[in-house]
């Protein structure tokens, strides 16, 4: 059946101008976007986002990047949508990306193993996790919950 993953499009994504391409290619490869918000993180939501990767060196760096400029964030809609949209994207490091898939969103507008554009859900529980956080409202289980 169908399944939803989180998408986001980092501030680099943003401040480049690639937000409508982005969107063009994620509706043509099949996804339906059933929301989407555009935000700007604070280094509390970016640190608790990203909290898995906290030990990593990188970390420090990883959130001022991803609280240097709007975001958009988006559920995506469809059949194998966490598997589907990761390939889509293609690898972390967009440099690798440009070299083994060339036409994958990172090859597109990342820049490297950082500023790499966009993100996506690495797993089922990861996107149920993620679209919980950025989603509260379409998580059927926590409806109660906000009120
Ligand atoms: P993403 O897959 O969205 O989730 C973790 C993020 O951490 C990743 O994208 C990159 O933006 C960042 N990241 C991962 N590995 C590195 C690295 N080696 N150096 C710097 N940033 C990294």
């Amino acid at each position: 059946g169908k399944e939803r993953t989180l998408a986001m499009i980092k501030p680099d994504g943003v401040s480049g101008n690639y937000t409508e391409e982005i969107k063009r290619i994620v509706v043509e490869a099949g996804f339906n976007i059933v929301k989407e918000r555009l935000t700007q993180l604070d280094k509390e939501t970016a640190s608790a986002f990203y909290d898995e990767h906290s030990s990593r060196s990188f970390f420090p760096h990883l959130v001022s990047y991803m609280t240097s400029g709007p975001v958009v964030v988006m559920v995506l809609e469809k059949r194998d949508a966490v598997s589907d949209w990761r390939g889509l994207i293609g690898p972390t490091d967009a440099q690798k990306a440009k070299i083994s898939h060339p036409h994958s969103i990172r090859a597109l507008c990342g820049k490297d193993s950082q500023r790499n554009c966009v993100h996506g859900s690495d797993s089922t529980p990861s996107a149920e996790r993620e679209i919980k956080f950025f989603f509260k409202d379409l998580v059927s289980g926590d409806i109660a919950s906000q009120h």
